[in-house]
Formats: C-alpha cells, sequence, structure tokens
C-alpha cells in the first residue's frame, strides 16, 4: 500500500455531518487524485434523506443560534480559522492530493487564505448594525439586520477550502444555520474542516453533505425548508439552481464563471516595466492553477506596438513552468481535476486550431494515462467570435489578442455575457481611470494578478452572478433582511 503523505479526515470519512454528529449514508463516492489517478479513499455519498436531516437540523438550531450575541458568533468563527491555521500544512497536503492544485504555488496558500476569512469575519461579525430614522421626537424607528434562516451552499473543486470557509463564515456570521454541499471531486479538505469545525459550533448550526450534484444538490437547492442558497460553479448549474429558488422565492447569491479580458497598454511594457508586465499576465491567467478559475484574465489584449517585445517573455515565463504531481514541492502546476474536464480543454484547444490558431507555446492536450496534465498554452491568430474566445475553457490556455484602436478594443473585451473580472496594465493614471471606468466587471485589477482579499467585496455582473462574497457588506447584504421598527414612544 502507498504510503499517504497528507492526513485523511477520520470521523470526515462518514461524508456527513448532521446536528453535529456524523453521519455515513449506505452508498459511497470514491475520491480520485488527479495527479497521480489512484482512488484515496471512499465517503458516504448522501442524497435526499440526508438533506431533510440535516435541513430539520438546521430549522431546529437557528432561532437559538441566531440569538446569541455576534460576538459570540464571531469568536467561534476565529477558533475555527486558528484550528485550521494550526493544521494548516496537514490540510494543505490533502487538498493538493484531491484537487490537484499544486502545494507549493496553490494549495498551501489556499489553506492560509481559508484561515484568514474565519477569522475576518469572527472579527467583522459584530458589525451586524442597522439603522435609525430621525422620524422627530416621540417617535423612534430603526432597522436590523436579521439572518434569513437557513442557507444551502454548493461549492465546487476548483478552490473548495476557500470557498467553503467563504460560505460558511458570510452564512453563521449574521446568525444562519448552514447546510454545505462539497464537490464530489474534492470533498475531503472540507470533511477536515468540518471535523476542526465539530465541536465549535452547537449541534445543527454547521452541517455538511458529501454527494453528487443530482443528488445531493439537487435535493439542497429545491428543499422547502432552505431560505437561501448560495451556489459557486459553472453557469449551466447557477441557472437550474436559479430557477429551483424562484419557485418558492428563496434568495440567491450565484457566482459563476468569466471569460476576463487582460489588457496591455504600450506604456506598460516600459524596459523597467515589462518583467512585472509578463509575471503579472501569468499570474492574472492563474497558469499555476491549471487556469482551473473564475477569476482567470484568459483573453489578454496587447497593444501591437509591444506585442513582438512581451509575447515572447509572457511564453517563456508560461513555458518555465514545472507541470507534475501536485504534492511535489518542486512543482508549480499540477493536474486537471479530472478526465471529463480534461478532455473538454483539448477539444477546444484542438477546435481552435482547426479554425487556425497557432501556438506561441504549448501544444494541443493528448489523452493521458497518467496524471491530467495540460501544459501550459498560448494562442494567437483568434477571432473573439471563436468558442476559445467566449467560452470559459477552465484550463491553463491562454488566447492573445493585438489591438490598435482603444474603443474598438473595449468594445470587444465587454462583448461577453461574463463580467466577473478584468486586469488592466498601464501606468499613466489617465489610462488607468478611463480603462476601470469602461469595463464591465466586478472586480478590476490594476497592475497584478492577485486573488481575494478578505474584506473586499468581489462579485460578478451580467451572467457572471448575483452577490458579492468576501466582505461583511456583502454578508449583509444577501445573508440577512432589514427589519424595520417604528415605535411612539408619545402617542
Ligand atoms: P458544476 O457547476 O456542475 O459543479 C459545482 C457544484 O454544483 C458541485 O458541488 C456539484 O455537485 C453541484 N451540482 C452539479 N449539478 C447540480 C444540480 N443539478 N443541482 C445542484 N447542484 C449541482 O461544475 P463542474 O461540472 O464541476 O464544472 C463544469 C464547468 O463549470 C467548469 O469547466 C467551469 O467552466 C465551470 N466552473 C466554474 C467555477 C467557478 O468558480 N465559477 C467552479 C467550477 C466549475
Ligand atoms: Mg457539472
Amino acid at each position: 500500500m502507498a504510503i499517504l503523505d497528507f492526513e485523511l479526515p477520520t470521523d470526515g470519512l462518514a461524508g456527513c455531518l448532521i446536528d453535529g454528529a456524523w453521519v455515513r449514508p449506505t452508498a459511497s463516492l470514491p475520491i480520485e487524485n488527479p495527479s497521480r489517478r489512484d482512488v484515496i479513499c471512499e465517503i458516504g455519498r448522501g442524497g435526499a434523506a440526508e438533506i431533510d436531516a440535516a435541513v430539520a437540523a438546521a430549522r431546529k438550531a437557528q432561532k437559538a443560534w441566531a440569538a446569541r450575541p455576534a460576538s459570540e458568533r464571531g469568536a467561534m468563527l476565529t477558533e475555527l480559522g486558528n484550528r485550521l491555521a494550526a493544521h494548516g500544512e496537514t490540510v494543505a497536503r490533502l487538498l493538493a492530493a484531491e484537487t490537484g492544485n499544486a502545494i507549493k504555488t496553490q494549495s498551501r496558500g489556499e489553506a492560509a487564505g481559508a484561515a484568514g476569512v474565519l477569522k475576518y469575519y469572527g472579527g467583522v461579525a459584530v458589525e451586524q448594525k442597522g439603522e435609525t430614522l430621525p422620524l422627530g421626537p416621540g417617535m423612534i424607528s430603526y432597522t436590523t439586520r436579521e439572518p434569513l434562516g437557513v442557507v444551502g451552499s454548493i461549492i465546487p473543486w476548483n478552490s473548495p477550502l476557500q470557498l467553503g470557509a467563504v460560505k460558511i463564515s458570510m452564512a453563521l456570521a449574521v446568525g444562519n444555520c448552514l447546510i454545505l454541499k462539497p464537490a464530489e471531486d474534492a470533498p475531503l479538505a472540507i470533511l477536515r474542516l468540518a471535523e476542526l469545525a465539530a465541536d465549535i459550533f452547537p449541534p445543527g448550526v454547521f452541517n455538511v453533505v458529501t454527494g453528487t450534484g443530482e443528488e445531493a444538490g439537487a435535493a439542497l437547492a429545491n428543499h422547502p425548508g432552505v431560505d437561501k442558497i448560495s451556489f459557486t460553479g459553472s453557469s449551466e448549474i447557477g441557472k437550474l439552481i436559479s430557477h429551483a429558488a424562484a419557485d418558492r422565492v428563496a434568495k440567491v447569491t450565484l457566482e459563476l464563471g468569466g471569460k476576463s479580458p487582460c489588457i496591455i497598454f504600450p506604456d506598460a511594457c516600459a524596459p523597467d516595466r515589462i518583467e512585472a508586465t509578463a509575471q503579472g499576465v501569468v499570474n492574472a491567467m492563474r497558469f499555476a492553477r491549471q487556469g482551473q478559475s473564475c477569476t482567470a484574465g484568459s483573453r489578454l489584449f496587447v497593444h501591437e506596438s509591444v506585442w513582438d517585445d512581451l509575447m515572447p517573455l509572457v511564453s517563456e515565463k508560461a513555458a518555465a513552468m514545472t507541470v507534475g504531481d501536485a504534492l511535489d514541492d518542486s512543482v508549480d502546476i499540477g493536474a486537471v481535476i479530472n478526465e471529463e474536464r480534461y478532455a473538454e480543454i483539448c477539444r477546444y484547444v484542438a477546435e481552435a486550431e482547426s479554425q487556425g490558431a497557432s501556438f506561441l507555446t504549448g501544444e494541443t492536450p493528448r489523452e493521458t494515462d497518467g496524471g491530467f496534465y495540460p501544459i501550459p498554452t498560448i494562442l494567437k491568430g483568434i477571432d473573439n467570435s471563436w468558442r476559445i474566445a467566449r467560452e470559459e475553457v477552465f484550463g491553463p490556455v491562454l488566447v492573445a489578442l493585438p489591438w490598435r484602436d482603444e474603443a474598438e478594443m473595449i468594445a470587444q473585451a465587454n462583448n461577453t455575457h461574463y463580467g466577473l473580472a478584468a486586469f488592466i496594465f498601464a501606468r499613466d493614471a489617465a489610462t488607468i481611470a478611463r480603462m476601470t471606468r469602461a469595463i464591465d466587471a466586478g472586480w478590476i485589477q490594476v497592475n497584478q494578478g492577485g486573488g481575494q482579499i478578505p474584506g473586499m467585496s468581489y462579485g460578478g455582473i451580467k451572467q457572471s452572478g448575483v452577490g458579492s462574497e468576501y466582505s461583511i457588506e456583502g454578508a449583509l447584504e444577501a445573508y440577512t433582511f432589514r427589519k424595520s421598527v417604528t415605535i411612539a414612544v408619545e402617542p
């Protein structure tokens, strides 16, 4: 038997944390390591029965949870963040094993980031404040921010721990109870987090049900006892969930895909800037996460005057990244999550090649018997109307398009049904001000391609989503309602 270089959750292999106890459904779900393509373990595969039980537990616990002082709820989130930080390395190794995201560049940072999110919400939970109205003497009118009740959250596999931490924090900080449904491809780090959380929160406040989307996911989205659904994943499933929620007027938060522009101005390629700009483009594209990021800057618009200077540098940097086993500490880029996604990436690149695209670096990925390792690929000779320039490939595939006229470039950059993120590389302040106004996106980064920071409101426009996450403002807007109270003190 292979010696595991990560620590499995113990109780969590049951799959479901319901009302403070671990429950193992009879059906099971194999979890594969996409780097090594072996089965790591089997966990419980929940469905409608487990969702029913978890919703009942959450409903039972919710009023008492909401009645606790916000400072107590916050302290519990902070405690979970501290525990996660203390177990950071073992959780990061587990995460790398199940997601294929390299320990060095991704999983270690994700474990730390998730702990940071929990601690942020632990601190700001006390900011659940309302407003007062100056109605005159004898009248007191004010609002309070009340929790919605029971929240169901469904998360994907690309950064499961970070997204799990966001969903847990936003729901619980403001007094809701939660049922979290992790992705069937990568539930183990979440189950480890649930083990760390099990004796922190009162029974029923935080529940986890693992299982497939069709079984556990759909049962949660359609459950009449769920007041709000928060979903991160594909646009296709996001729309299904929106429909399900509309039938009972449940609230929704959606964080769906993107096809985000990364725009290069000539002054960002001055001799003293060009290295940093090239690295920024590589970071924005999320090559180090196999491109499996909704914020990936996957459409690169390069001013034609600097194309010949910049593109060889970007290609060189992307090609120099080491691809391999996510648990190998010398590796920059790990493996794509599963065979289906890998095959889809292969199809996108092959189609673009057949349409006449050529490679600045990379190649059409081939079917493989080993891990799912596509290499960083940059394509030119693309038309903005092709599928590869319009749809989320969710692989390490960057399309590069030259531009000359600013207005035309802006029209192209905005010509997408998505509006999640954008990246602008420029030095001139007037250019930066003009571009940040002109580009339609929920999050614009200038001269960098970093990750989300606790406290920022992050969310998409157009078909990229509804609502914003990572901030207390987002939690108040999307996980509470305003109750207005008007008191005639001296009628
Ligand atoms: P998906 O949207 O099917 O899965 C995300 C989550 O939704 C998982 O927990 C899954 O179990 C659940 N789910 C699936 N079907 C469901 C249903 N009928 N009802 C309720 N829940 C359901 O994503 P998938 O299939 O893993 O990836 C497909 C594509 O989606 C990717 O290639 C990528 O383009 C996009 N995607 C975008 C993400 C983002 O962060 N915006 C994250 C993951 C995928
Ligand atoms: Mg799917």
